[in-house]
């Protein structure tokens, strides 16, 4: 089945940024704030600096997400996926966009747009991919229900979003999975800029002491907990251990969450399963789009395989060693004593 191309949001997005107004004066005002604020070792090729509401990344990324806050205007039908990176923001981006756009791009359509440009391409992030070079892209031409990714934390985001009330769709992974999976794509970038990798252990170090992007993991995964509870009609929750027990039954959830349950005869049909098919790792990682694609990030331009690596659950015990185990456990039980987050 064939998904008709001048309906697709991509090609929307594509034509209302083609033309984007620029503000270099407001991105520079940005930059020397930020360059005016603590810095530190940072994981990969760039130093860190420290945003005064208490997070790290590096100058680029920052400044975007300023810059978004000052010029992005949510609408109530927005929907915005958060996560720390490394989290399964690819595998919830493409599973999102195949729920919502499933009427005009049918799930086995073989020029589906997460076939033909990617999840990073379907869903951008402000500050990796709209607000960057000193863009401000037009994005009140784009239709209804435009969707949109970030790492920031809740704190941080686009203030309109939550005045807005529009939907936040967040994941959180176990943090030693996700250090694993950060280490070993920063490493990548380290050898880009012909430096040399990081081992674990310094990485873990710098982890535990909050040092990782837009970091520290706990505080990131507490601030969207938090808006969760107070406000569970506009932010959701998954777990990406979850999702891998049993993906058709988040799917239904997402899909309940955003306004697009699934009918009856939907359900009969199979697009739940087709869906969870489309998007599994096994599925996107032999993409050819995956295998020969890019996606520039503006901090650099990256093969779209390096999402991927093994999509798998305990990863961390071919890496870590007992006693780092130990030691994030604790720092995680510690952090998250009380708030109703127990494992993850
Ligand atoms: P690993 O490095 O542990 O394999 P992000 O998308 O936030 O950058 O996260 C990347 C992590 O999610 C990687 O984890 C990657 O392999 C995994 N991942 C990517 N696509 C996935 C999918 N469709 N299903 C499950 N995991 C996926």
């Amino acid at each position: 089945m064939s998904s008709s191309t001048q309906t697709s949001p991509i090609h929307a997005e594509q034509e209302a940024c083609a033309e984007d107004e620029t503000n270099p004066e407001l991105y520079q005002h940005f930059a020397n704030l930020v360059s005016s604020l603590p810095t530190s070792e940072g994981l990969s090729n760039n130093q860190f600096h420290r945003h005064d509401q208490g997070w790290y990344c590096s100058l680029v990324p920052i400044v975007g997400a300023m810059v978004a806050d000052a010029c992005f205007t949510a609408r109530p039908s927005d929907i915005i996926v958060a996560t720390l990176p490394k989290s399964g923001t690819t595998w919830i981006k493409s599973l999102l966009y195949a729920t919502v756009h499933r009427r005009e791009h049918p799930v086995d359509a073989i020029d589906h747009p997460l076939t033909s440009f990617g999840p990073h391409s379907c869903i951008k992030f402000f500050e990796y991919q709209l607000y960057t070079r000193n863009k401000i892209p037009d994005l009140d031409k784009l239709p209804d229900p435009r969707l949109f990714a970030t790492h920031v934390p809740f704190v941080s985001l686009p203030r309109t979003i939550a005045a807005s009330g529009c939907k936040i769709v967040y994941v959180c992974r176990d943090p030693k999975d996700h250090l694993i999976s950060q280490w070993d794509f920063a490493n990548k970038f380290r050898v880009m800029s012909q430096l040399e990798p990081l081992s674990v252990e310094a990485a873990a170090e710098l982890f535990c002491s909050g040092l990782s992007p837009f970091g520290p993991f706990w505080e990131h995964v507490l601030g969207y907990w938090h808006a969760h509870l107070a406000r569970p009609q506009q932010v959701l929750f998954f777990r990406y251990e979850e999702m891998q027990k049993d993906p058709a039954k988040h799917v239904r959830r997402l899909a309940e969450f955003v306004g697009h349950p699934f009918g009856v005869g939907e359900e009969e049909d199979g697009v739940v399963d087709a869906i969870v098919r489309l998007c599994s790792f096994e599925h996107m990682s032999g993409m050819e789009v995956t295998k020969s694609g890019r996606t520039d990030l503006v901090v650099g331009t990256v093969e779209n395989s390096s999402f991927f690596r093994r999509g798998a659950v305990g990863d961390w015990t071919n890496h870590l060693s007992p006693e780092t185990a130990r030691r994030i456990d604790a720092i995680t039980a510690r952090k998250f004593k009380g708030s109703g987050l127990i494992s993850i």
